[in-house]
């Protein structure tokens, strides 16, 4: 069966765990596994700007042994001149594998249905699973795992980060708080879903708008920008709207004393995250950078695996 990865719950907690624990194994040893020789090729394509996911893509492709073959929707026949499952239909028959970058999780789906090849989601609006990869192999390195760990989102909490945040660490057995501003609180149907998930694996969901209530005890603090790709007609407003949702040493001042800082990148100093925060001995924001390669590797080896 072809596997798909379109958001952080279409996988097993145990293949959850799988991922990182080969991630892990391919930061130890970065050119262990070469599945993609010949070379074969992966199509990764973009509607939004991006560094770190085209960079982790490129490199990771590569290293695997494979060719990268990198585009925009705006330099292809895809968004509004051909649809994504006629694209997926063309591509299948040439790459190993499709990720993309892009608005609507519909879209996503529509590229993945009947698709012979895998699709990953690389950022939609609503989910940014392969970060949450790399976030949670970089809280097993900095808290020696994941479960019983308890991680405070401050920010826009219906955004693809606030979603994925609750997907991903409630399958990964932690505790999440998610403090976010009225109007901007998660999802109902993805607090459910991860409501579902963390009674499963012994972790717990809170959502609300006390930050202090919601950072205390963190051990692991996040944000991220409070204007995502496609919002910026709302900037003001949103700026407005989040005015004391901002990671202060005062908020971090909430968590445990060895509570580390992540952010998925790129930030906003002086907006969502204080300089000194993240640029503070808490922030691990560079090793979390760096994990995008390793994850996204070990996703692209496991699903070409699974998909055989
Ligand atoms: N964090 C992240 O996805 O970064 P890019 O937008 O640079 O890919
Ligand atoms: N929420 C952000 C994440 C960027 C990696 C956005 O969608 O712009």
């Amino acid at each position: 069966m072809i596997r798909h990865f379109l958001r952080d719950d279409d996988v097993s907690r145990a293949e959850q765990s799988e991922i990182l624990d080969l991630a892990a194994k391919l930061k130890r040893d970065r050119f262990a596994t070469r599945p993609l020789d010949g070379p074969q090729s992966v199509a990764v394509i973009f509607d939004k700007s991006s560094t770190r996911t085209r960079v982790s893509f490129h490199v990771g492709i590569s290293e695997l042994g494979g060719s990268p073959l990198i585009f925009t929707t705006a330099s292809s026949q895809l968004g509004g001149k051909e649809t994504p499952s006629d694209t997926a239909r063309v591509l299948e028959r040439m790459v190993s594998a499709i990720v993309w970058r892009t608005y609507a999780q519909e879209g996503l789906e529509q590229m993945s249905e009947g698709a012979r090849v895998p699709v990953v989601n690389a950022l939609s609006d609503d989910f940014h699973p392969c970060q949450l990869l790399a976030d949670l192999l970089t809280i097993r390195e900095h808290k020696g795992g994941t479960e019983g760990r308890r991680l405070a989102f401050v920010g826009d909490g219906c955004s693809n980060m606030g979603h994925s945040y609750l997907l991903a660490c409630a399958l990964a057995g932690m505790h999440v708080a998610i403090a976010s501003p009225e109007g901007y609180l998660p999802r109902e149907d993805v607090v459910t879903d991860a409501r579902r998930i963390a009674a499963e694996a012994g972790g717990s969901i809170e959502i609300g708008t006390d930050v202090a209530g919601l950072v205390a005890d963190a051990d692991v603090v996040v944000t991220d920008t409070w204007v995502s790709m496609g919002l910026e007609d709302e900037r003001q407003q949103r700026l407005d709207d989040f005015a004391g949702f901002r990671v202060t040493q005062e908020v971090m001042g909430f968590a445990k004393p060895d509570a580390i800082f992540m952010h998925c990148l790129p930030a906003d100093r002086g907006y969502e995250v204080d300089a000194d925060v993240i640029d503070g001995p808490q922030s691990v924001i560079w090793d979390e950078a760096e994990n995008r390669l390793h994850a996204q590797k070990a996703l692209l080896v496991w699903l070409l695996e699974q998909s055989r």
